[in-house]
């Protein structure tokens, strides 16, 4: 099973709480978290793209990298590890993206991919006076269709002529063109989602569900099976769940009672306004599980909490859902927690077997 880590762009990661550790994103912190992650043999990192925050008393997510610049430095500064970053597709233009790809693929020797996202919050785009209106909610996927496969176009041959309702491409060059095969992922969980994942991406991430139950995802890993199965192509599901690991078990669910404790209303509220703005997308969207009362301290993605031999034991749980090729994990205390992911946890987990454990001169941080 590959593993990911999700790095923490913008500020306190993914823990919209007062009692979670408090910290600003810097490269310096997404330096360490990603050389770490890279020294424990984890397969990739990805950062996403995030234009205005939730506010509220933590100012959760008002404080944001850019994902292309920020990957950019670590390509510099790994040698090895898989590096994705988010296209904000509706503010950078399909050629600009192919060619910004193109410059961290030089930059990293061929370890680069992207993650294309549509964009569920509209304040991220009108504050900057291009939101396209609300009826797009209901046309995303067609608009990210054409964007993606004018960035294949421009990969594979260093040209594009594509003209369509969304772009107009004029003899649209692009060289350097990526040494590497460009890997994409995307996120969508609705039908339209699914839908485009199945024909255009090369993984489709989902969030893993609930707490303490690895194969709860395996309904959304078994639809995007099915649309993938249509399409003929080979696809496959990535799933996003939060770990908190202590020595014990008790002592692990102590901290995640503690965040939810702090949970900061006013952040949370603001997430819940703008996940009921889009009115075209049905229930099964990750925007609507994300506020669910039960864990939106963490918008709900999976949580797996326990002694490090409990969350190895879920995390080869989670490897055998059908379909599921890797997991994207966040932490709540992202350093020390990339750190015991790579000393404590994945060498206990059968389905990480044969990874090896980083020399001993290296293991210090
Ligand atoms: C792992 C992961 C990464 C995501 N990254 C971003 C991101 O960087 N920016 C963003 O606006 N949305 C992001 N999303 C949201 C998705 O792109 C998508 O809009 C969401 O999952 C809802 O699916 P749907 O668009 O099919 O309704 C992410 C979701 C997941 C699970």
């Amino acid at each position: 099973m590959q593993i990911g880590v999700f790095i923490p762009i913008g500020n306190n990661g993914w823990l919209i709480s007062e009692t979670s550790p408090q910290y600003k994103p810097t490269f310096e912190l997404n330096k360490i978290v990603t050389q770490t992650a890279e020294r424990h043999g984890l397969d990739f990192v990805l950062s996403m793209i995030k234009l205005r925050g939730f506010g509220g008393k933590t100012e959760f997510w008002d404080h944001n990298l850019e994902s292309f610049t920020l990957m950019a430095g670590l390509a510099a500064v790994t040698t090895k590890i898989k590096l994705f970053a988010t296209a904000a597709t509706l503010v950078v233009p399909p050629a600009i993206a192919a060619r910004m790809a193109s410059t961290i693929d030089s930059i990293s020797g061929g370890r680069f991919g992207l993650n294309v996202i549509t964009g569920w919050q509209k304040p991220e785009y009108s504050q900057m006076g291009v939101w396209p209106g609300d009826e797009y909610f209901g046309r995303r996927y067609e608009y990210l269709s054409e964007y993606v496969q004018i960035l294949r176009e421009l990969w594979e041959t260093g040209v594009s002529d594509r003209k369509s309702e969304f772009f107009q491409m004029d003899d649209c060059r692009l060289s350097p063109r990526p040494q590497a095969d460009m890997k994409i992922i995307c996120a969508g969980q609705s039908a339209a989602g699914m839908a485009f994942s199945a024909q255009y991406a090369d993984y489709n991430f989902c969030f893993g569900k609930g707490f303490n139950t690895p194969t709860a995802f395996a309904p959304t890993a078994a639809k995007l099976a099915e649309a993938a199965a249509k399409t003929g192509r080979n696809v496959t599901s990535f799933a996003l769940f939060m770990i908190i690991a202590d020595e014990t078990d008790e002592a692990a669910r102590a901290k995640w009672e503690l965040y939810k404790s702090g949970a900061d209303q006013d952040a949370l509220k603001w997430l819940v306004d703008q996940s009921n703005v889009d009115k075209s997308s049905g229930a099964d969207t990750n925007v609507k599980q994300m506020i669910e009362p039960t864990s939106a301290v963490n918008i709900n993605m999976g949580t797996l909490v326990g002694s490090y031999e409990t969350v190895a034991t879920l995390l080869d749980e989670v490897s055998t859902v059908p379909g599921c090729e890797g997991v994207l994990l966040t932490f709540d205390d992202f350093i020390k927690g990339v750190d015991e992911f790579g000393t404590r946890i994945q060498p206990l987990m059968k389905s990480r077997a044969g990874i090896a454990a980083p020399a001993p001169e290296l293991a210090a941080v």
